[in-house]
């Protein structure tokens, strides 16, 4: 077998893949019957070719692919792979470098430290931040709410590390009712039930109404701000939580899985004034930064209570000496793992900081003029189109999610729908370096005719 051969041969079916995002329906095409009948059957008892195991498996699956690096993609909020990400993420694979230690790999940990400068500058971040490369917001939540945990705890003289949870002073944690789902998550992993939660209702957009944040003081406290509701994209008003955060001595977290990357476009970073102040921030590299799956972080203001949290020793690890030296495993709550900063570096590097505002004020500017297509056409929009989303409505939630049915079956575009108010609506998340006019103005189309309804623009 030849390597260098097999590669080559997987370059091709890339680039054929990445062809084909032009003219394949977005949706997949193959069922779950067709996909078990071609990928399934016994495992072969001898070795097999790895170049016709490749063929195999590019031949089984391609059915079964969604198109969701296409600029038609506006489900969830899903991000494409810019190239130079997606090309470094495959050599990622090639280097196969552990990430735990210094030791392991300097490359990969100078590239994580080299970003963590770039990242922090771009956000608006303390230059100092602390970071941890997870595989998305909802690891990086439990990394940062982990650092907040040890954190408020020390400060009330208990010490989680030795002591664990049992006995514990309580943890007071003020959420939006908006906040995604996976802060819950990220506190139920960490011993904070969804009955020790403290709920602050939102307005109409998903906002925290923060007249209405109860006094943050009085014992261990986290308070949860948010930076790009998921349907809406509104974003709550960081200045008003750092300020009740600072005045009680809180931890002020703030979810900004998409949201935050406003901050790197000087047009939009009004949207999240104050979120420089918080003690941790969430945010993910495979949604805005277009960095392929999978890929997000942890940064942390108290570096200390970071690594106090997440770090870990054992006699036979290589820990560095020299401080510049970045063990990874001391940051990150995993022990072997991927290199993901290659592609993150990748994707900064290639795209650069004008690249970066442009990609964003680009994806804001292509979802108001889905508002304003399909709103001329009819339809109501449910939201503010601040960011890069859009709520939509045809009529009532039934014959929305007809129609979002509709265009799922039509493949020219792909978007799913949402609860919004107690009925059913349409989300359009556009966060896809790729997506052109073109793409907005032939989905729009795709949109309204699955509605019954025609074009006014
Ligand atoms: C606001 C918000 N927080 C957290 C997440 C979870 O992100 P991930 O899927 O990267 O864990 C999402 C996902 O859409 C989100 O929109």
């Amino acid at each position: 077998m030849n390597e260098r051969e097999l590669f080559r041969q997987v370059a091709d079916y890339a680039g054929d893949f990445v062809e084909t995002l032009e003219t394949r329906p977005i949706r997949a095409e193959a069922d779950v019957s067709a996909l078990t009948t071609a990928l399934g059957g016994p495992l072969p008892e001898d070795p097999v070719d790895p170049q016709a195991v490749l063929a195999a498996l590019a031949e089984a699956v391609e059915p079964g692919l969604v198109a969701m690096p296409s600029g038609r993609y506006f489900g969830f909020v899903i991000g494409g792979g810019v190239p130079a990400a997606v090309a470094a993420d495959m050599l990622t694979s090639v280097w196969d470098q552990n990430a735990g230690l210094y030791a392991g790999g300097p490359a990969a940990s100078v590239v994580e430290e080299v970003c963590r400068g770039w990242l922090a500058d771009l956000l608006g971040l303390p230059f100092d931040v602390s970071v941890a490369f997870v595989t998305g917001a909802q690891m990086a939540h439990v990394t940062a709410l982990a650092a907040a945990r040890h954190h408020v705890l020390a400060q009330a003289g208990w010490d989680i590390p030795e002591n664990g949870l049992a006995g514990a002073p309580p943890i007071r944690v003020v959420v939006g009712e908006k906040r995604h789902v996976t802060v819950d998550r990220a506190l139920r992993l960490l011993g904070i039930g969804a009955s020790a939660l403290e709920i602050v209702p939102a307005d109409d957009q998903g906002r925290m109404l923060v007249g209405e944040l109860p006094d943050l003081g009085g014992g261990p406290t986290i308070v949860c701000g948010q930076s790009g509701e998921v349907n809406t994209g509104a974003c709550d008003d960081l200045e008003a939580i750092a300020d009740a955060a600072a005045e009680a001595g809180a931890w002020f977290h703030v979810d900004g899985a998409f949201g935050l990357w406003a901050a790197a476009s000087p047009a939009l970073r009004h949207l999240v004034r104050g979120a420089e102040r918080a003690d941790s921030w969430t945010t993910d590299a495979h949604k805005w930064l277009n960095v392929p799956y999978d890929s997000g972080f942890a940064f942390c203001a108290h570096p200390d209570a970071h690594r106090a949290a997440i770090g870990v020793t054992a006699s036979y690890l290589i820990h560095a000496d020299d401080k510049r030296e970045r063990d990874q495993m001391d940051w990150t709550p995993e022990f072997s793992r991927r290199a993901r900063g290659f592609a993150v570096y990748a994707a900064l590097r290639s795209l650069g900081r004008r690249g970066i505002a442009d990609l964003v004020e680009r994806s804001c500017a292509h979802a108001r003029r889905f508002a304003e297509l399909l709103d001329a056409a009819g339809a109501s929009i449910l939201n503010e189109v601040v960011l890069n989303q859009v709520l939509v409505r045809f009529g009532d939630g039934e014959h929305t999610r007809d129609v979002i049915r509709r265009v799922q079956e039509d493949g020219t575009c792909w978007l799913s729908g949402t609860d919004w108010h107690g009925e059913h609506a349409m989300r359009i998340s556009v966060s896809n370096w790729r997506t052109t006019e073109d793409d907005v103005e032939r989905s729009a189309a795709a949109i309204l005719a699955a509605a019954g309804l025609h074009s006014r623009v």
